[in-house]
């Protein structure tokens, strides 16, 4: 390929030679800084979505970038058959900002591997089978992820289903309470079911599951992959006010925990991982040390750089301009993990700012774009958002207050 290709040269060479996939958009990423990202024809877009919400410090921070190229200089890796600093300075940091009683963590390598672990690790401290999630959540593409699906059409390319899966309703906890038998290993969900359309639950709800979890001896596992690692403007949604500050017995975590380095991971309780034993889990590639850097340096970014409250400040003001919108019905979810319902299929104005250089998501929620951006995003880039939205929806000036 020529130095300088262009996009069609870049988009003929992937069709040819890779699986299709995902509809891709018509731009070939090649570098990026914060919440900018940079064409190879030197266009920038503003980056509301994150690369299926990974660029939590925003792209290539510097402080992460720092780290991984001094580990890349050490050891590339090795596997969990030798002790290892960044391996260990990755699990302290990351215990040291979980919810109180969440001491211990394991390492792999996707958001998908860490359920998977997480329901292996519940049906070993249970001696039970059954793992009850919810309609309208996603939890990954393997066979049991996949199977602990229940979203469109996910289950069904999954087929045939690991047994032993069943959904309840999310929000109603009369609907788990039916399913809740002592066949029941774990109670697995998304705090905030993101691809389903941002649906968040009630406060009652999280306590309620809490209090049914530890009457019948259930695990209660929070697949923050989405919603962990500050994107809800706090660490982690197990534990914050939103949630009534329930902490489940496991939290799984993915996407923004390596900034872009592949890493998954699971925190559990002591409870849960004085049953596991040697050998019962394991990974060749999770806990390697470049993931391992990537990690600490990730916390470390946001920790630095006050991400947690800027997430909070900039969700308020983001919240105030898209009032400005008279299309946007409402405004679903929590910090920046937000669903814009709109009074019409969203599609057409994820292009229409698309052309306008601003990269969004949708959902399976027709009506709903999704928003997912770096925590670093600033009130400026708010601004520009809201002129683009504003534009592509043609709201005249009058209907600004
Ligand atoms: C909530 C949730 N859980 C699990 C996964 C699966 O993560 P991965 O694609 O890293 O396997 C995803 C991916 O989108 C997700 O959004």
């Amino acid at each position: 390929m020529k130095p300088e290709a262009t996009i069609n040269d870049v988009a003929s060479l992937e069709e040819r030679y890779q699986l299709a996939t995902y509809k891709k958009m018509p731009i070939v990423a090649a570098r990026g800084e914060g919440v900018w990202i940079y064409t190879n024809d030197g266009e920038r877009y503003l980056d509301l979505y994150g690369g299926h919400a990974v660029a939590g410090t925003g792209h290539s921070h510097s402080h992460v970038v720092a780290a991984i190229k001094a580990q890349a200089e050490q050891l590339l890796f090795y596997s969990n058959l030798v002790y290892s600093e960044p391996r260990a300075r990755a699990a302290e940091k990351l215990v040291s900002i979980a919810p109180p009683g969440l001491t211990k963590a394991f390492f792999c390598n996707s958001g998908t591997e860490a359920n998977e672990n997480a329901m292996r690790m519940a049906r070993m401290a249970t001696g039970r089978e059954n793992v009850i999630t919810f309609s309208g959540g996603f939890h990954g593409r393997t066979a049991d992820s996949i199977s602990a699906t229940f979203l469109g059409k996910y289950r069904e390319i999954g087929k045939p289903n690991v047994p032993g899966h069943f959904a309840a309703e999310f929000g109603n906890i009369e609907s788990v309470r039916a399913l809740a038998d002592e066949s029941v290993a774990a109670i697995m969900l998304e705090p905030i079911q993101s691809m389903a359309g941002v649906r968040t639950a009630t406060p009652d709800f999280f306590r309620a599951l809490r209090e049914l979890c530890d009457e019948r001896g259930i695990v209660l596992i929070y697949d923050e992959v989405q919603t962990g690692v500050g994107r809800t403007g706090s660490w982690f949604f197990a534990g914050s006010e939103a949630g009534a500050l329930v902490v489940p017995d496991v939290i799984t975590l993915a996407k923004a925990l390596g900034s872009g380095i592949p890493v998954g991971a699971c925190l559990v309780t002591e409870k849960i991982s004085a049953r596991i034993k040697e050998n019962d889990l394991g990974t060749t590639f999770g806990g390697g040390m470049m993931a391992m850097a990537a990690v600490t340096a990730t916390l470390e970014a946001i920790e630095n750089d006050a991400m947690l409250a800027n997430v909070r400040a900039t969700e308020s003001y983001l919240r105030e301009r898209l009032t400005e919108v008279p299309q946007i019905q409402r405004v679903r979810g929590l910090g920046f993990l937000l669903g814009l319902e709109f009074n019409e299929p969203a599609g057409a104005i994820h292009k229409a700012l698309l052309e306008r250089r601003i990269i969004t998501g949708t959902s399976s929620d027709a009506n709903v774009l999704r928003l997912l951006p770096p925590l670093c995003l600033a009130h400026s880039e708010v601004d520009i958002f809201i002129d683009a939205l504003r534009a592509a929806q043609r709201v005249p000036n009058d209907s600004v207050n």
